[in-house]
């Protein structure tokens, strides 16, 4: 059937440059244009409902219909429509969310300051680094440390810092990058070696890098409690508490990238309550406007915020900052969906809902596709093999993610293909019957797929 030039499908195709989509599937398929949102679900133009079971980009953590975030951001638009933190400058709601997000602090905080995005707050926390260490004395403290598979975001510094074959394409990264191990001990872990030992290796690795980049070329460390685009990375539980005292041997400040981890997605507010960490500086973003606002926040300790703060001086000024950044809208936003999440029983709901999502998830590992499947609160990933007796991956070319997604997709079911691996992260309003039908659906469709390619 030839398609109908003016439908929203065919417009988007001719007028829309696509970011991260598969080209030959968009071919293929054509892309999906969304109408409308309610609830878990989001409609197309030709209403088909699909159960969104990544929540958007992770983000949409309220689902798609919660009508007092809506309510707020009118209530806002009416009284300060705008604003910037820009000269001394502020609005109510950007001091009352910088004061809320402090006391929920994972570990003491002192201050906050916003952007509009999780790879403007990371590129923040750079420029804030190199402005400390310079100011101290140490300009040649510039390098930082990242990991293999890690993902910190899209623009130039941050897509260096993110582990991912793809920023050659770019010619990236920046030299002053470095990278340490990925802790995904089912990938990278020797035959025979517990998880602990494999830790213990790990951190015996960053020591070893540390010491061959000199420990005063360094200036930070960056690390998602759990890699969420690296593929559901849950590292062991010792994986940080021996990584931690290397970095604080070494004076290097740890930058927990909680963009995603942040209110709500592992059972705590913070993926470091989880992990038990104790960051430096905390990256937010994503989940503390539920997706309904772009919003970023960068979160510092008091003596990091007492050394950028002395090493500002001979400026005058933290000569940095972003137009929209502490808008008043996306600022009273993110304090009505905070305040959902931590004092309406959506965490809660988080904390009762892991339970079944991760055992069902589990379950997913009897599949004879699926090599591992791994997670933590409402987060979780499948790895899908062509053997798993030996692990082998599916080839590039048989598209694999893409063609279960797409399966998925025709039965009204939306999970993302990330690499070798299927990704699974519901908004935190999930329900049990909801779950379910999220993990029947997906067994069918592994079981579809599994018979098509055994030529079954
Ligand atoms: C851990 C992490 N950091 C940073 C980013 C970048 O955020 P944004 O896309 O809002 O720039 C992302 C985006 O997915 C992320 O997952």
């Amino acid at each position: 059937m030839t398609p109908n030039p003016h439908s929203w499908e065919q417009r988007e195709l001719r007028s829309f440059f696509h970011t991260f989509s598969d080209l030959p599937s968009l071919q293929q398929d054509g892309p999906t244009v969304m109408e409308r949102g309610d609830g878990m679900y989001v409609y197309d133009t030709e209403g088909n409902r699909y159960l969104e079971a990544n929540a958007g980009l992770w983000n949409m953590t309220l689902g798609f219909s919660e009508h007092r975030l809506a309510r707020v951001a009118a209530k806002q638009y009416e009284a300060l429509p705008g604003y910037h933190t820009f000269f001394g400058r502020n609005s109510q709601p950007a001091v009352a969310l910088a004061e809320r997000m402090l006391e929920l602090a994972p570990a003491p905080m002192s201050r906050v300051f916003f952007t509009n995005s999780g790879s403007e707050a990371n590129e923040s926390v750079v420029k804030l680094l190199w402005l400390m260490w310079s100011g101290e004395g140490q300009p040649q403290r510039r390098k930082l440390i990242s990991r293999k598979g890690a993902y910190h975001g899209s623009a130039v510094m941050t897509s260096s810092l993110t582990g991912k074959d793809y920023v050659k394409a770019f010619g990236l990264p920046l030299p002053e990058v470095v990278m340490a191990d990925c802790p995904h001990a089912w990938r990278y872990g020797n035959a025979g070696e517990s998880d602990d030992a494999f830790c213990h290796r790990l951190a015996d690795n960053l020591e070893r890098l540390i010491l061959a980049e000199g420990t005063d070329t360094i200036a930070g460390f960056f690390a998602e409690p759990v890699q969420g685009a690296g593929g559901v990375i849950v590292p062991p539980a010792s994986y940080f508490k021996r990584i931690q005292p290397i970095l604080r041997r070494h004076g290097i400040p740890l930058v927990a990238d909680e963009v995603i981890c942040g209110f709500g997605r592992t059972g705590n507010i913070w993926g470091c309550q989880t992990l038990d960490i104790a960051p430096d500086i905390i990256v937010a973003s994503k989940s503390m406007s539920a997706g309904y606002f772009p919003m970023g926040a960068v979160m510092l300790s008091k003596q990091i915020d007492t050394r950028v703060t002395e090493a500002c001086q001979q400026w005058e000024e933290f000569p940095h900052g972003f137009t929209t950044a502490g808008h008043p809208v996306g600022c009273a936003v993110s304090l009505e969906a905070i305040r959902i999440i931590v004092e309406d029983g959506v965490l809660e709901n988080v904390r009762t809902q892991s339970k079944p999502f991760q055992s069902r998830l589990s379950a997913m590992a009897e599949h004879p596709m699926v090599a591992e499947a791994r997670g933590v609160g409402l987060m979780g990933a499948l790895e899908i093999v062509a053997d798993k007796s030996t692990r082998q991956a599916f080839p590039g070319a048989a598209r694999i993610g893409e063609r279960i997604a797409r399966a998925a997709r025709l039965r009204g079911l939306i999970v993302r293909p990330l690499g070798s691996s299927l990704v699974l992260a519901p908004a935190f309003i999930l329900t049990g019957a909801q779950n379910d039908w999220i993990f029947s659906t997906l067994e069918s469709v592994l079981d579809q797929t599994y018979r098509e390619l055994s030529g079954g």
